[in-house]
């Protein structure tokens, strides 16, 4: 099994990400930790609670920060809702969050572990804070698989992913702490939409189905062609690396002007040595995340 935490901002599309890690066999997903970023983190925390409790999942769940580093923070509603995951009506008695901050957990779950993999799926709030607070944790991440970025044109600005729009500072704090990290940004979400077919076959497989159904629906990004499920790239590139083309490259963050929270992945070898930080996710097959997306829904006992 793949040892994973996930750092999250849910969020519609987070909230089928952490559906497929809490329900597949083999991820073994030990903690959740929240972070502003479609919606406050008093809502994020809240959405992944009720997550935890609609699975009556044993995964704990940790508060992060309510704001960026430096950046003012600016929500996502108009595409999430102004819950973060509307359309659908969830069990009231939540669980607790943990005690202690993100931050806190985040240090002790990777400590307690030799080697475990970070699958942000928010902004990189938190993880930034952890690597210049508790820089020991990163002899045990083996590797960081974030949804964020973007080599091709942003769905923010021109140019720049929301993930990492929302944060550039923390983001340039990631990419340059030396952990190598697989980029699954636009040049792969975007291609890969759940179909509307695929939406439509939902919630015939269970109450899981109908639940990923009816807050999918209310994704205000939504095309002819489907709906973009980022966050859920992630998790099918965790099962399935052989279904996405990657490319190794340096790649940094733009903090200032109007590329600010551009990620740059420098595909000429030209300004790092030839060193290189990413793979790069830059294709994928979008039947078969279609394919997978329904199989592994319809395989989970709700
Ligand atoms: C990212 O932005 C958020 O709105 C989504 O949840 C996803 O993490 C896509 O750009
Ligand atoms: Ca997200």
């Amino acid at each position: 099994t793949i040892k994973i935490i996930m750092d999250t901002d849910p969020g519609i599309d987070d909230a089928a990400a952490i559906t497929m890690a809490i329900n597949d066999s083999n991820i073994d997903l030990k903690l959740i930790t929240t972070v502003a970023g479609n919606v406050t983190v008093d809502k994020t925390t809240k959405n992944a609670l009720k997550l935890v409790r609609f699975f009556n999942a044993d995964v704990p769940v940790a508060a992060g920060a309510k704001q960026p580093l430096i950046k003012p923070f600016e929500d996502a509603a108009r595409i999430h809702g102004e819950s973060g995951m509307p359309g659908y009506d969830f069990p009231e008695d939540l669980p607790k969050p943990l005690e202690k901050s993100a931050v806190e957990a985040l240090r002790d779950e990777i400590m307690a572990n030799d080697k475990i993999t970070l699958v942000p799926t928010g902004s990189y709030t938190n993880i930034a804070l952890l690597f210049s607070e508790y820089p020991e944790v990163k002899d045990h991440i083996e590797r960081i698989v974030a949804m964020g970025g973007s080599l091709g044109k942003g769905n923010m600005t021109s140019a720049a992913e929301f993930n990492v729009f929302t944060d550039p500072h923390a983001a340039r704090i990631v990419y340059n702490s030396g952990i190598p990290i697989v980029m699954v940004g636009l040049d792969i979400t975007m291609k890969a939409l759940l179909t509307h077919e695929s939406i439509e076959k939902l919630p015939t497989l269970n109450e899981t189905g109908k639940m990923l159904h009816d807050i999918i629906i209310h994704d205000g990004d939504n095309s002819d062609q489907g709906i973009a499920m980022h966050d859920v790239n992630t998790i099918f590139y965790l099962l399935h690396p052989e279904a996405i083309t990657t490319e190794d490259m340096w790649v940094d963050v733009q903090t200032e002007g109007p590329a600010m929270g551009e990620t740059v992945g420098d595909i000429r070898g030209a300004y790092h040595d030839g060193k290189i930080n990413t793979s790069v996710c830059v294709d994928i097959d979008a039947a078969a995340f279609n394919k997978w997306f329904i199989d592994e829904v319809s395989h989970i006992s709700k």
